[in-house]
């Protein structure tokens, strides 16, 4: 039996429709149906992880992200702040691609 690639982070399924989940270390994944897109979790107003407890992302609508700390608000498509004390800064992108339903992440050494 193979193992799975080490830039292979998650299924597409395994992140809530609209939400996010921390699919490797520091590594934010939200999803939008069969798009997703990822972001380091760090917040660009203190440097501190974007949520409190393991995996609870706040989100709104399928479009936004909010920081659990001071209520920034990110875009899932491009990961910038549209609200908040961090108005214009943007979360840190990971490329990923979406490959037979499993979440890539492109460059091996950001795992
Ligand atoms: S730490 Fe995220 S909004 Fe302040």
């Amino acid at each position: 039996m193979s193992q799975p690639a080490s830039n292979d982070i998650c299924a597409l399924h395994d992140i809530p429709d609209g939400g996010g989940l921390e699919a490797a270390p520091s590594v934010l994944v939200l999803r939008r149906g069969g798009e997703a897109w990822a972001y380091r979790n760090v917040c660009p107003h203190f440097s501190i992880p974007l949520n409190y407890e393991p995996d609870a992302f706040w989100t709104y609508e399928g479009g936004l992200l909010m920081c659990a700390h001071h209520s920034a608000m990110f875009r899932f498509e491009d990961g910038v702040c549209v609200d908040g004390p961090c108005l214009g800064a943007s979360l840190r992108r990971i490329p990923i691609r979406i490959d037979h339903g499993r979440v890539m992440i492109e460059d091996e050494s950001i795992t």
